[in-house]
C-alpha cells in the first residue's frame, strides 16, 4: 500500500489536479492488486482524496480495467467485423477446446483469461489479439497456440 501510494503521488505531480490523475492511478492500482478490488478502489480514493463512488464510477466506464480477478495472462481477442470475417469465431472455438475457456472466463489453472474485444486497430492483419500488452496478428489455428505456449 505504501508503495502504491508513493506511485500515485508521483503521478499526481504530473497533472494539474488530483482528479486528472485518476486514470493512470487506477492503472497502477490494477498492476499492484492484479485487478480493481474494493481495496484497490479504496487505496486510489484515499490517496487522491476523491469519493470512492467517483473512483469506481470512472473505472467501470472503461474496458481496460479488470473488475474481477483474472488469470496470469489476459487474452484479448478481437471479434469485430474484419477479425470475424477472417476466422475469429473459429479461434474462440479452438481456445475452448484446448484450454476449456469461454469468453469472459478464466482457465481452471489460472493461466489464461479470455476477453472479447472490439476492433483493436489491426483490421489489415486480422484476426488480431493482445496477450497482456503484447500485440499478435494474422492469427490462425496453428500460430495462435504457438504464440500462447510462450505464456506459462
Ligand atoms: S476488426 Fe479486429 S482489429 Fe479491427
Amino acid at each position: 500500500m505504501v508503495e502504491l501510494e508513493k506511485e500515485i503521488k508521483e503521478i499526481v505531480e504530473r497533472y494539474p489536479d488530483r482528479r486528472a490523475a485518476l486514470l493512470p492511478s487506477l492503472y497502477v492500482a490494477q498492476k499492484h492488486y492484479g485487478w480493481l478490488s474494493q481495496d484497490a478502489y479504496e487505496a486510489v480514493a484515499e490517496t487522491l482524496n476523491l469519493p470512492k463512488a467517483t473512483v469506481k464510477g470512472v473505472a467501470t466506464f472503461y474496458a481496460m480495467y479488470k473488475h474481477k480477478p483474472m488469470g496470469r495472462h489476459l487474452i484479448q481477442l478481437c471479434t469485430n467485423v474484419a477479425c470475424m470475417v477472417m476466422g475469429a469465431e473459429r479461434l474462440i472455438d479452438l481456445l475452448k477446446d484446448r484450454y476449456g475457456i469461454e469468453p469472459g472466463g478464466t482457465t481452471e489453472d489460472g493461466r489464461f483469461s479470455l476477453v472479447i474485444m472490439e476492433c483493436i486497430g489491426a483490421c489489415d492483419r486480422a484476426p488480431a489479439m493482445l496477450v497482456n500488452t503484447d500485440f499478435h496478428h494474422s492469427l490462425n489455428e496453428n500460430n495462435i497456440f504457438e504464440i500462447l505456449e510462450n505464456y506459462k
